[in-house]
C-alpha cells in the first residue's frame, strides 16, 4: 500500500506546526525553495562521492545534477549529500581503512537528517561497499548509481587495461623491454575519460554485484560513464527512487540469502576480485545474513567463469557493454541464479533482465564455450590459513597451481621493495615469495600489497609468474600465483608470522589446501618466540579502526556495526 505523505520520514522535520518545524521550512525556503517545492514530497538524499581526486568520479558534480532532474519530474524534492569520496588511487595507507568510514557516513547522513530516500552515488573500490553497507543500516530505499567505466586505454594503437597493464608494462620496463619514453607515453593513454578502472578489477566486480544484487536499475553497472546512456541512468535512478519511497521498498526487502547467492555466482562468473569476497561478506553482515568462505567456494565450483575480459581474459568494459553488458551476462547463466529475488526496478531479476541481447559471444561467452569451467575464485585452507585464504586461479599460470616450494620471507613492505632486486637475494622460480605484516591490523588497511613484484634477476630470466603468499589484498586488475587474505593475519600471530627462510610451502588449488610443511613441535617453538608488535595507531579514527575491525574471513567490518540493536530514529526538539 502506498505511502501518504504524512508519513513519510521527513514529514517529522517539515509537517508539524512546532518551533522545530517553523526552523526547518524557513531555512529550505533560505536556499530559495517555496513551500510547493518540498512540503508533502519525498526528500531524496544523494550521497555524492566526487572530489578533485577522487577521479574516476569527475563527471559526478555533472550526474547529481541529472539525478536531480529525475527527481524532480518525479515530484520529489532532491538534497545533495557529499560524503567521503574514497578513492584507490590517493589514498594512503589503504583506502580499505576508510570503506567503513564512508559506510558510516553514509548511515548517519541519512538518519540524522530529513532523507526519505536515497541514490548512492559511486564507483571507485570501496565506495561501493561504502555506500552500500551505510544504506543497509539505515534500511530506508535506496539506488545505487555506478559510476561507470572509463573508455579503453590507448597507447601506439594497443589497448590499454587500468592497473592490468601497468603492471605488465612496469615489468616489461624492469627487464629492460620497454624505454622510458614508452613508458611515459603509456602515461597519457591509460586513463582517458571519467569513470572507474576499466578492467574487470575491484570497481567493475562491486558495480556488477551491486546489480546482481538488485540494488541498481537493470543495465546501471556495464554503461560507460561518459556514454549519454549514463546520464539517462542518473536520471532514471531520481524518478525510480522517488516511486520506491512511496511504495517503501527499502533494502531489507530485496536483500536476502538468495540475492547474496546471485551475487556471488556473478562474481564467479565475471571473474570478479578477489576483494569482492572481503566486501560481499561485510555486506552481507549488515543485512543480518552469515556468509561462509566454503559458500563462496562452493558456487565457484559450479559457476563457469564467462566474461572474457583483463585480468583473466582479453577484453574490457567498454567491449562487454557493446556485448551486452552485465544483464546478458546474467541471461547466459539464469539457470545458476535465483531469478525471483527482488530488485529496486520493481519487478524481479529474471524479469530485469528476460529481455537481454547478447552482441557478442566472444566478449561474453556461453556456458558451454566458457573462458574458465569454474568460477575466478578459490578458497584455500590449511595450517597455514586456518580461517581461509584467496587465490584467483584464473589469472595465475597453471603450472603453479599445484606447488611446492621454499620460503623466501620478507617481514615487511618496506624490507621487500630493499631486498627484492638484490642479486644476492636467494630465490628462483619454485620459490615461494612470502610477505607479512600486511593484514587489516598490520598493513594497517589490508593494503593492495599482495602481488609481490617479481625479482629483477628472474625477470630478466623470463619468469613472470611465482607463488605470493600475503595477509594483504591485491588489486582486482592485478594476476599471477598470488594466494592472499591469509586469516588470521601474522600481525596478530596468525601462522604466517611464524614461516622461515627455506620453510617448504604447498599450495594446491585443486585439494583447496595451503600447508607449511614444518613440524608442529617446531612451529610451537617458534610461537613460544613470537612477540606481538604495537598497535599501528594510538589516537584518532586509527585507534577506532585498530580497536574494532575485523579479520578478512569476517569482512573487515568493524564489530560494532553488524551486532547490537537496531539504532531508533534521532528525537527532534
Ligand atoms: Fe578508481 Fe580503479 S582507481 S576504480
Amino acid at each position: 500500500m502506498k505511502k501518504t505523505p504524512e508519513e513519510l520520514r521527513s514529514a517529522r522535520w517539515f509537517g508539524g506546526e512546532d518551533l522545530r518545524s517553523f526552523g526547518h521550512r524557513s531555512r529550505a525556503k533560505q536556499m530559495g525553495y517555496a513551500a510547493e517545492d518540498f512540503a508533502g514530497k519525498p526528500v531524496i538524499g544523494i550521497i555524492n562521492t566526487w572530489s578533485d581526486l577522487t577521479t574516476c568520479h569527475s563527471h559526478f558534480r555533472t550526474r547529481a545534477d541529472e539525478v536531480k532532474r529525475g527527481v524532480w519530474q518525479a515530484g520529489g524534492f532532491p538534497v545533495e549529500l557529499p560524503a567521503m569520496p574514497v578513492n584507490e588511487t590517493f589514498m594512503k595507507p589503504s583506502p580499505m581503512m576508510y570503506r567503513n568510514f564512508l559506510a558510516m557516513e553514509t548511515e548517519e547522513l541519512l538518519r540524522s537528517q530529513p532523507i526519505d530516500g536515497a541514490v548512492l552515488m559511486g564507483g571507485c573500490d570501496k565506495t561501493t561497499p561504502g555506500l552500500l553497507m551505510g544504506a543497509i543500516s539505515m534500511n530506508i530505499p535506496a539506488i545505487y548509481l555506478p559510476a561507470g567505466p572509463m573508455l579503453r586505454g590507448n597507447w601506439n594503437g594497443q589497448v590499454l587495461g587500468s592497473g592490468s597493464d601497468v603492471w605488465k608494462y612496469w615489468d616489461e620496463k624492469r627487464a629492460g623491454r620497454i624505454t622510458d619514453c614508452e613508458w611515459n607515453e603509456m602515461e597519457d593513454g591509460i586513463a582517458r575519460s571519467p569513470g572507474h578502472c576499466m578492467t574487470m578489477g575491484t570497481a567493475s566486480t562491486m558495480t556488477s554485484i551491486a546489480e546482481a544484487l538488485g540494488m541498481t536499475l537493470p543495465g546501471a553497472a556495464s554503461i560507460p560513464a561518459v556514454d549519454a546512456n549514463h546520464s539517462r541512468m542518473a536520471t532514471a535512478c531520481g524518478r525510480r527512487v522517488v516511486e520506491m519511497v512511496w511504495e517503501d521498498l527499502k533494502p531489507s526487502d530485496i536483500l536476502t540469502h538468495e540475492s547474496f547467492r546471485n551475487a556471488i555466482t556473478t562474481d564467479m562468473a565475471i571473474g570478479g576480485s578477489t576483494n569482492a569476497i572481503i566486501h560481499l561478506v561485510a555486506l552481507a553482515g549488515r543485512a543480518g545474513i552469515n556468509l561462509d568462505l566454503k559458500e563462496f567456494d562452493e558456487i565457484s565450483q559450479r559457476t563457469p567463469m564467462i566474461a572474457n575480459l583483463r585480468p583473466s581474459g582479453q577484453y574490457l568494459m567498454e567491449d562487454f557493454y557493446y556485448a551486452g553488458g552485465l544483464r546478458a551476462l546474467l541471461n547466459q547463466i539464469r539457470d545458476l541464479l535465483h531469478l525471483d529475488c527482488q530488485t529496486v526496478s520493481g519487478a524481479t531479476l529474471g524479469e530485469d533482465i528476460a529481455r537481454a541481447r547478447l552482441c557478442n559471444p566472444e566478449v561474453i561467452r556461453s556456458v558451454d564455450h566458457p573462458v574458465s569451467v569454474s568460477g575466478g575464485t578459490a578458497i584455500l585452507y590449511g595450517n597455514l590459513a586456518p580461517d581461509g585464504a584467496v587465490i584467483k586461479p584464473t589469472a595465475a599460470e597453471p603450472r603453479l597451481l599445484t606447488h611446492v616450494g621454499p620460503a623466501v620471507v620478507f617481514s615487511s613492505y618496506n624490507e621487500m621493495l630493499e631486498r627484492i632486486d638484490d642479486d644476492d637475494l636467494d630465490v628462483d622460480e619454485n620459490s615461494v615469495l612470502v610477505l607479512q605484516n600486511a593484514g587489516p591490523l598490520g598493513g594497517p588497511g589490508m593494503p593492495e600489497w599482495g602481488m609481490l613484484p617479481i625479482p629483477k634477476k628472474l625477470l630478466q630470466r623470463g619468469v613472470r609468474d611465482m607463488v605470493r603468499i600475503s595477509d594483504a589484498r591485491m588489486s582486482g586488475t592485478s594476476y599471477g600465483a598470488c594466494v592472499l587474505h591469509v586469516s588470521p593475519e601474522s600481525f596478530t600471530g596468525g601462522p604466517l608470522a611464524l614461516v622461515r627462510n627455506g620453510d617448504l610451502i604447498e599450495l594446491n588449488v585443486t585439494g583447496r589446501k595451503l600447508n607449511l610443511l614444518v613440524a608442529d613441535n617446531e612451529l610451537a617453538q617458534r610461537r613460544e618466540l613470537w612477540k606481538p608488535q604495537p598497535p599501528r595507531y594510538q589516537r584518532g579514527f586509527g585507534a577506532l579502526y585498530v580497536e574494532h575491525v575485523t579479520q578478512a574471513h569476517l569482512g573487515c567490518d568493524f564489530d560494532f556495526l553488524h551486532t547490537g540493536a537496531e539504532t531508533s530514529e534521532p528525537e527532534i526538539h
